[in-house]
C-alpha cells in the first residue's frame, strides 16, 4: 500500500512538472527583442504581420522590433556582431540560411540547436531536406527557423514602358546590350543599379548567366578557376552592364533602383524578389501590368535562392519568448501570412501557396520555378561563402565600379579565395 502511494505521489508529481513545462513554454511573457534589417519595401510590412499575429497569441510578451535600415543587412549585420560578440545578443535575429549562419555564430558555438522544435511541429517532414542541410551541422543539429525563399536572379521592369520604347526582354546578355543601345539613344539606362551590395547582387546574376549553373557552383567548392578566362568575362560584363547604368548607382537603395524602373526612368533592375514585395506592398502595383519579370539573362532554368531565417542564440534573455515565436514563424499559417507581403515563397512545404488569392502570379511563377529548375546558392545574401569572403568581395566590387579592372578584380578575388580558405 506504502508502496502504491509512493507511486502515486511520484506519478503526481511528474505530472504537475510536465504541467509547469507545458505551461512554461505555452504562455511565456516579458520582452522579446526581434533584430532584423527590415525597416521598409514591403518588408517591414512582411515583419509587422507577424508581430501583430504574435502578438494576439502571446498577449503577456511585449515585443519589441529591433530592425536596423541597410539593405541586405548592411548596417545591421555590423551592429549584430558587436552585439554578439559582446555578450548582449538580440533575443532572435535574421539570419541568412548557409555560410553567413554556419560560418559565424555556429562555429563559435553562439547558437542554439531546435531541434526538438522541429520534432515537435512536424517541421523535419515539412521542410525541403536541401534547405534543412544548410541549418544543419555535421552532429545534426538545427540552428535556425527558415521563414522564406527568395531568389535572387530576378530582372524587372516595366511593360508598357518596353512597349514604348519598342524593346522586348533579353534573355542573353548579348540581347541586352542590344535593348542598351535602344534605350540609351532615347536618353533611358537600361539597368537600374543602387549601391555596393546591390552591385554585388547584380555580378551573382551576371556570373550565373555567363557561367551556367555548374560553373557558379564551382567557384564555390573550388573546381572553377576564379582566373579563368571566363570568370574574367564575368566582371568584364558586369563594367559593360554599369556603362549602361545610371551614374549615380552608389547613392540609390534599392528600393530607388527598383522604383526607377517603374517610374520609367531605366528598362530594367536586377534584384531578389523583395522588389516583388516593394512593388505589391508599397506600390500596389498589379503583376504583369505594373511590373514584370523574368530570369535575368542566360539564367533562366536555373533559381538563385536565399532564405531569411531566425534563431535562438547563446545567452538570449528570454528563451521561452524566443522558442514560442520561432515555433510561430515556422508554422503554415505565419508562412501565409508573411510571404504574400514579403514576395517570397514559404519555405514550410504544408503552407497553402496553391491558393492563387494569397500568392498571386508571379508567386505562382516563382514557385514553378523553384520546384522545377536547378538550385544554386547566393553569395550577396550568405548562402555559398563565409562573410569573411563576401565582405571582401564587396569592397573589391567596390574597386571595380570605379577602375573596371576585370583581371585585377578575378585576380583579387581569386587571392580572397585563398586567404578565406574557400
Ligand atoms: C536580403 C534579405 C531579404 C531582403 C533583402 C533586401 O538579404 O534576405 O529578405 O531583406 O536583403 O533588404
Amino acid at each position: 500500500m506504502k508502496h502504491m502511494k509512493l507511486v502515486l505521489v511520484a506519478v503526481v508529481a511528474i505530472f504537475a512538472l510536465g504541467a509547469i513545462g507545458v505551461l512554461a513554454q505555452d504562455a511565456p511573457s516579458g520582452e522579446l527583442e526581434i533584430f532584423s534589417w527590415w525597416t521598409g519595401g514591403g518588408e517591414a510590412a512582411g515583419l509587422e504581420a507577424l508581430i501583430a499575429r504574435f502578438s494576439e497569441l502571446y498577449p503577456d510578451v511585449s515585443v519589441i522590433n529591433a530592425a536596423v535600415a541597410g539593405g541586405s543587412g548592411v548596417n545591421a549585420r555590423a551592429v549584430l556582431t558587436t552585439r554578439m560578440l559582446g555578450g548582449d545578443p538580440p533575443d532572435t535575429f535574421q539570419v541568412h540560411a548557409g555560410e553567413e549562419l554556419n560560418a559565424v555564430w555556429v562555429a563559435a558555438g553562439l547558437m542554439q540547436p531546435l531541434n526538438g522544435i522541429y520534432e515537435a511541429n512536424g517541421w523535419l517532414e515539412q521542410y525541403p531536406q536541401g534547405l534543412l542541410d544548410l541549418i544543419t551541422d555535421a552532429e545534426g543539429n538545427i540552428y535556425v527557423v527558415p521563414v522564406n525563399i527568395h531568389r535572387s536572379n530576378v530582372m524587372w521592369y516595366n511593360p508598357a514602358k518596353l512597349a514604348e520604347w519598342g524593346v522586348t526582354v533579353p534573355t542573353t546578355w548579348d540581347e541586352f546590350f542590344a535593348v542598351c543601345e535602344t534605350t540609351m539613344a532615347a536618353g533611358v539606362p537600361a539597368m537600374a543599379i543602387g549601391q555596393n551590395w546591390t552591385q554585388v547582387h547584380l555580378w551573382e546574376s551576371i556570373a550565373l548567366g555567363v557561367l551556367g549553373a555548374e560553373a557558379y557552383n564551382g567557384l564555390w567548392d573550388g573546381t572553377t578557376s576564379w582566373t579563368s578566362p571566363e570568370v574574367v568575362s564575368t566582371f568584364e560584363t558586369l563594367g559593360r552592364v554599369m556603362d549602361c547604368a545610371n551614374e549615380d548607382m552608389n547613392s540609390l537603395s534599392w528600393q530607388d533602383a527598383a522604383q526607377r524602373v517603374v517610374n520609367g526612368e531605366a528598362a530594367f533592375n536586377i534584384m531578389g524578389d523583395w522588389a516583388a514585395g516593394y512593388f505589391l506592398t508599397d506600390l500596389a502595383l498589379v503583376p504583369g501590368e505594373g511590373f514584370g519579370w523574368a530570369a535575368s539573362p542566360g539564367t533562366d532554368g536555373t533559381f538563385m535562392m536565399l532564405s531569411d531565417t531566425f534563431g535562438l542564440p547563446v545567452g538570449a534573455a528570454n528563451p521561452a519568448a524566443v522558442e514560442a515565436w520561432l515555433g510561430f514563424v515556422g508554422s503554415a499559417e505565419a508562412q501565409d501570412l508573411f510571404n504574400p507581403i514579403k514576395g517570397s515563397l514559404p519555405a514550410n512545404t504544408t503552407a497553402n501557396i496553391s491558393d492563387a488569392t494569397l500568392y498571386n502570379a508571379y508567386f505562382q511563377d516563382a514557385y514553378t520555378d523553384w520546384t522545377s529548375n536547378t538550385i544554386v546558392g547566393s553569395l550577396a545574401h550568405g548562402l555559398v561563402a563565409p562573410p569573411a569572403f563576401s565582405n571582401a568581395f564587396a569592397g573589391l566590387i567596390a574597386t571595380f565600379q570605379t577602375d573596371h579592372d576585370a583581371a585585377g578584380a578575378a585576380a583579387n578575388a581569386a587571392l580572397l579565395a585563398i586567404q578565406t580558405g574557400m
